[in-house]
């Protein structure tokens, strides 16, 4: 079932079974990549999975034509947003790869009351460096100038690990499909608010609900080291690395990434 509203992002809702399982995309993808997850899990869950405004099916302005202000605060709020049209009103367990992690910290920060546990994939807690975030800004006007594929297609190399490069056409071109589709304004509204983003790195202690922090065995983007020196830092946090995967974990290795989270969510089962 496909659902969008004016404001509201597109998103599908699938299976019925609580915990409610919240699938939130990276930058530049959308919730196809999530396509594995989201067959494997609606068997013994309710799976809401979610085009970030600008993404996939998504939107970057409403039914006026008013831009949505790009943030990852306000990225949450929109994924709350979504869960009220979904009908979701227990807590659930929240699932964000790369950017989507960062909106999920923003969604334990703005909407405790509405998460469970959270699943941190392939992300970060810190903000960016002063280089890094120049760096986006960088790629920000470039986009507006020379457009998306200029942007993303020298990502390809970083995101996948030389086995799914080489051993896995039809994800390479999945993964392509995805991020020719997004527009320049949303690259530039996605690298400028990711430039802009809070530091997580200082209130590690206080995220007390289940965590699970899933890393790829060969992620050169945010390296299985960092995960989990930060997974180390939490109260209340496994720790997992995905074997021959690179930073699309999900993805790469579906099979070794749904065992991870599926014993992850057995201790909700009848919660
Ligand atoms: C992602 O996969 O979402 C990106 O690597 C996030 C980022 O650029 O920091």
């Amino acid at each position: 079932m496909v659902q969008s509203a004016p404001c509201i992002p597109a998103y599908e809702s699938f299976g019925e079974t609580r915990p409610t399982l919240v699938l939130v995309h990276g930058y530049p993808l959308d919730r196809r990549m999530w396509r594995v997850q989201t067959d494997f899990f609606q068997i013994s869950h309710r799976v809401v999975s979610i085009d970030l405004p600008g993404f996939g099916e998504s939107r970057l302005a409403d039914a006026s034509g008013r831009a949505f202000e790009f943030s990852m605060a306000s990225l949450a709020d929109a994924c709350a947003e979504c869960l009220d049209q979904a009908g979701v009103s227990e807590p659930v367990v929240f699932c964000g790869l790369s950017m989507g992690g960062y909106v999920g910290l923003e969604f334990w920060r703005r909407h405790p009351s509405r998460l469970q546990a959270l699943i941190l994939s392939n992300t970060r807690v810190g903000a960016d460096s002063p280089a890094a975030s120049a760096n986006r800004r960088l790629v920000a006007e470039r986009v507006i100038q020379d457009g998306t594929e200029a942007v993303v297609l020298p990502m390809l190399e970083k995101l996948l690990c030389d086995q799914t490069r080489l051993n896995a056409p039809e994800v390479v071109e999945e993964l392509k499909r995805m991020m020719l589709s997004v527009k320049p304004e949303t690259i530039h509204a996605a690298q400028t608010a990711m430039s802009l983003r809070s530091d997580f790195e200082s209130r590690l202690s206080e995220i007390g609900i289940p965590c699970l922090v899933v890393a790829g065995e060969s992620d050169v983007i945010v390296p299985a080291t960092e995960m989990q020196s930060f997974a180390n830092r939490m109260p209340n946090a496994n720790f997992v690395v995905v074997p021959q995967s690179g930073h699309l974990s999900p993805m790469e290795n579906p099979t070794a990434f749904n065992v991870a989270v599926e014993r992850f969510l057995l201790q909700f089962r009848n919660q």
